[in-house]
């Protein structure tokens, strides 16, 4: 008897009518036609089955305190900083957790079951560390949350600041972040990524750095980053965040930049949502969308996923742990309109960030974790366009969510009772 048996399921690399037999937590085998005996059943019924939702790029010590203790007014990344600077005396332990289970909830129910979020380690009491080291225990049987030693206010900047880094390292944070363009000099911003990937190197951990974040077409990082990632032989264990400022560097540079980040296999984030409400703020008119070359990035071979990066917060009064909002403002931002290209938005918040994370048994094949998303949409182009309902989502074969199909009422002369978009 099986645990879990799924039919006529269309899957994101387009089969069709397929089973997929789920025991032990694990999927067994995914083939044409396949009836057996289970203990739940679920008739796809030619829906899309895919394996769930990666995020990574968020920031879960901040979320849901939009408004805290104000909201941001002139919507930059700075403005922003300095809000999160001022809410930050105020946190409590069991307001953070208590934010973060409820976003977790949220993102379950989207069909999202790893999560990369940045934590802040720039105040010495590393409240939200221990905060967040508390909620990943709490969450990991229905979600994997990889924590990111996440230094705000720059570890050379700020006093103390790489002493913190290292301590939160020391505490189970997974990863080591960055911010070089919120340090002084952009030589320190340089330096701070050397230090940075020579501790990661040291101590054998990925790298994940929030990285030119702005929209200085000067601002050089990501070329060190990439430098640093091979030099040290780190490479397809780095990841660079945001990396705005390539929206606005000359074409010429960018052609040998994105040449030496394919020699790194560096991995990219880019965060639609953020990134177009954050960049182009002190521009006029035409105003810079802000967002990383994505498209280009894809076609020289780097793996790049899309982030949500926040959801109410002093940096975003949106969202709502929908990683298809992402992928849906990703494609218009970058023009990613062609099938192949929408389906390449698709792949930036499923197979490519899991690929980043380094998670393993990710997928839908014989021998992967059974973590599934059943959605209202035939396929991953119709899931982005409509953000379609997630009718079923599985964790390990077990049911964790649920959603009724989207069925709107119709009172028409002349027209059907009722419309389901599909
Ligand atoms: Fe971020």
């Amino acid at each position: 008897m099986l645990d879990l048996l799924i039919t006529h399921a269309t899957l994101p690399d387009g089969r069709q009518n397929m089973s997929i037999a789920v025991q032990g937590g694990r999927i067994t085998e995914v083939t044409e036609g396949l009836q057996a005996p289970a203990h739940e059943t679920v008739d796809a019924d030619g829906l899309l089955v895919s394996p769930p939702f990666v995020d990574a790029h968020f920031h879960m010590d901040s979320t849901l305190s939009y408004g805290q203790p104000r909201v941001n007014e002139s919507g930059t990344l700075l403005e922003g900083i300095a809000l999160w600077g001022e809410l930050k005396p105020t946190l409590t332990h069991d307001a953070i957790v208590q934010r973060a289970l409820q976003y977790c909830d949220m993102a379950v129910a989207r069909g999202l079951q790893a999560i990369r979020s940045h934590v802040d380690t720039s105040h010495p009491s590393l409240l939200p560390v221990e905060a967040l080291l508390d909620v990943k225990q709490r969450v990991a049987p229905y979600l994997d949350l990889q924590l990111v030693a996440f230094p705000q206010d720059g570890v050379l900047r700020a006093p103390g600041g790489l002493d913190n880094l290292k301590r939160a390292l020391d505490m189970g944070v997974d990863v080591v972040g960055g911010i070089p363009h919120f340090e002084r000099t952009m030589a320190q911003g340089a330096e701070s990524v050397k230090i940075l990937c020579e501790l990661a190197a040291e101590r054998g951990k990925r790298v994940d750095m929030h990285c030119d974040e702005s929209d200085d077409p000067h601002s050089r990082h990501v070329e060190t980053l990439a430098y640093e990632t091979q030099r040290l032989g780190l490479h397809g264990r780095v990841t660079g965040s945001h990396l705005t400022s390539m929206h606005s560097m000359d074409n010429y540079y960018v052609s040998k930049l994105m040449a030496l980040m394919a020699e790194a296999d560096l991995g990219v984030v880019a965060n639609p949502l953020i990134n177009i409400t954050l960049q182009g703020r002190h521009d006029t008119y035409p105003k810079r969308r802000g967002m990383t070359r994505v498209p280009e990035l894809m076609a020289a071979g780097l793996t790049v996923a899309f982030g949500h990066d926040c959801v109410l917060d002093p940096w975003y009064s949106g969202g709502s742990g929908d990683m298809l909002e992402a992928a849906h403002m990703g494609l218009h931002v970058g023009q990613m309109t062609s099938q192949a290209a929408m389906r390449q938005c698709f792949d930036a918040v499923t197979v490519n960030p899991a690929r980043l994370l380094g998670l393993e048994g990710y997928g839908i094949a014989p021998g992967c974790h059974a973590d599934l998303v059943l959605l209202h949409a035939r396929n991953p182009v119709d899931a982005i366009r409509l953000r379609a309902a997630r009718l079923g989502v599985w964790r390990r074969g077990q049911r964790v969510a649920s959603q009724p199909r989207p069925v709107a009422e119709l009172h028409l002369p002349g027209r059907p009772g009722s419309v389901s978009f599909l």
